[in-house]
Order: C-alpha cells, then structure tokens, then sequence
C-alpha cells in the first residue's frame, strides 16, 4: 500500500506526485490534466475529493458491489460525493452510503469473468476504463496491477474519491487516450469494453490492442453488434449516442481481432442490454436506455435501430 499523500492530493486539489513503480511515460500529461486548465470543474471535483469525511473502521469488499464498511457522517458523505455526479459504473456502497449507478457493471463483469483463466499476477490495461469499477474485480480476480485510462475527468475524480478511502494503489485510473500509450507498453491482459464502435478506425483499433498486448496474454473486447448480416453504419445518432461510426455483426468483430493478428479468438457472449442493467438513478439523473428505446417498439431505438445488443470477443496474442 502507498500512502494517500504518495497518490498526491496536496491541499485537497493536485496531483503532484508520481508513485516510483508507475511507467514514467504518462506522467507530464496525467499530472498536467489535473487542473483547471483541463477541465474547468476541476477546483469542484477536487474539494469535493477533499472534503470526503472520514471514515472509522473501514473495511473493504472487492464485489460485487464494491463496499467499503465502516462508519461516517453519512449525510456529509451523500452530499459530497454527489458532488461527483453523474455516477455511470458501479455499484459502490461506501459506510452505508449505496451509490446506486447507471450501470449495473457487475452483470457485464460476470459475462466477462469467465474468460480470465490464469489471471492471477498479471498486469492489466483497461482502455476507457470510466470511474475504474472494473479494476476493482479484476484486482480481486487476482491481477497484479491494473492501469485504467480515461480521458474523462470526472471518472478519474470519482475513483481519486474510491482510492482516497481504500489506498490501494495496485488500481490506477488516469485521464489518457489510448492514442497516448507508447507503443513500446505491453500488458498482460488488455481490456476494451464500450470503445471500438466509438472508434472511426475499428480495425486500427484492434491493432492498438493486438500491439499493447505482450506475447500470449489476452484481449478482451466488448462492443455493441447487430444480430443481422451486415453491420449497421448510422447516420445520426445510435440510441440516442452521437459518435457511434460502427455497429458490427459479431462475426465482425472476430475478423477484426483475428486480422490484427490475435489467435484463439472466440465470442464468448451476446446478450441484449436491458433496461434493468442500465437506467437513471438518483447518482444518474440524466436520460439513460429507457429514454432511448421507441416507446411503441422496445425492441427498436428511437432512431429505428435494433435495440442495443453487446458482445464479448477475446484473443491471444
Ligand atoms: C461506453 S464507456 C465504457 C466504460 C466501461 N469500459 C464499460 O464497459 O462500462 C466508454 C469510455 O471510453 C472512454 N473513452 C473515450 N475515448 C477514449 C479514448 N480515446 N481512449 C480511452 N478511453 C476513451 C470514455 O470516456 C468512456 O468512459
């Protein structure tokens, strides 16, 4: 364990330290983007990450709700970390406190956990890892070290909150793109989940995977498909999301991988996202799957496409 003051939170807004172990690679950015100057809520984010009341007796609980157990001012507690809103990847129960998120990201990790045999001791990237929920269970699953990049801050401001109580530094989540890991990093276990179809290159993408994964480790890829035969390019919007350039057939997806050059390359499942595992709550208060399905045609987004679907590809390199 590093102490809190190693993570760098001096006076409660800056990040000015970097721990020995980390790779040097992205420290200018990822300290540089800590500050107003990034992202203009910062100085809020940061005294709410500062103003978190402690907490007595903590105890802490990998999944799958990540818990922290102890006891606190629990008013002060609810109040400052929804601050942080909007809270998407979870859920976190923290001294009493259940950050009820948009997602319920356990059900997408249990869909995942049964691809990671061997996982213990290995050292993990995941790319778009939001508030770094994930690391958390993988870390548990037995993985060394997680590194979880996010160009989001305020992903990365929710996990410096996680992290400022559970000081547990084997979890990272750093607001970089993956266009900024060098090429020359290769990891254990790379993990993209949510990204390629936000992606205008998928094929480059996977090729940035099939680079950043050391020989024999694995990828694992998660995407929104179409159960059809072709894939769907939209014109505007998909379920409401602007940027989405491609929704793959799965079989594209394995072709993707397997042309990067990764072997063992498998679908290891489809599963329709359903209004259950994502929805508003009250740490999400903005519109969320229900608000983009076609209220005469759940089985449709309100653009007319099908309604989401995610699929799961893993490969070795
Ligand atoms: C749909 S979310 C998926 C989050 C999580 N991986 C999951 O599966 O629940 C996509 C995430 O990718 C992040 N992202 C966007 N562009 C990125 C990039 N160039 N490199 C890394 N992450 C990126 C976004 O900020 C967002 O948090």
């Amino acid at each position: 364990m590093v102490p809190l003051s190693q993570l760098g939170i001096v006076s409660g807004d800056r990040l000015n330290d970097w721990p020995a172990h980390l790779p040097d690679w992205p420290r200018d950015t990822t300290l540089g983007r800590f500050s107003e100057a990034f992202h203009g809520d910062y100085p809020r984010w940061a005294n709410a990450v500062r103003d978190l009341p402690p907490i007595d007796a903590l105890s802490v609980d990998y999944g799958p709700t990540i818990t922290l157990n102890g006891t606190t001012d629990c008013i002060r507690l609810e109040e400052t970390l929804k601050h942080l809103h909007p809270w998407r990847k979870g859920p976190f129960s923290i001294a009493g406190v259940h950050i009820e998120t948009e997602w319920r990201s356990d059900w997408k990790w249990d869909r995942v956990a049964s691809a990671l045999h061997n996982f213990t001791g290995k050292r993990v990237l995941d790319i778009g890892c939001g508030n770094g929920y994930f690391g958390w269970r993988m870390l548990a699953a037995g993985a060394r070290e997680v590194i979880g990049i996010d160009p989001t801050l305020l992903f990365c401001m929710q996990h410096l909150a996680i992290q400022k109580y559970i000081q547990d530094f084997r979890n990272w989540v750093l607001p970089l793109r993956i266009e900024e890991i060098p090429a020359t990093e290769q990891f254990d276990a790379v993990f993209s989940m949510g990204v390629i179809y936000h992606r205008r290159d998928p094929v480059a993408h996977c090729r940035d995977l099939f680079n950043l994964t050391a020989a024999g480790g694995l990828a694992v890829l998660e995407s929104l498909v179409v159960e059809d035969k072709k894939n769907l390019i939209p014109t505007g919007r998909y379920a409401r999301m602007r940027n989405v350039w491609c929704v793959p057939i799965p079989a594209q997806l394995e072709e993707w991988m397997c042309d990067a050059g990764f072997t063992d390359v498998k679908v290891i499942d489809v599963s329709r996202t359903t209004i259950d595992e994502q929805h508003s709550t009250d740490w999400m208060t903005f519109e969320s799957l229900p608000e983009a399905l076609d209220p005469e045609n759940p089985d449709l987004t309100v653009e007319g496409h099908p309604a989401p679907v995610r699929a799961i590809v893993t490969g070795i390199r």
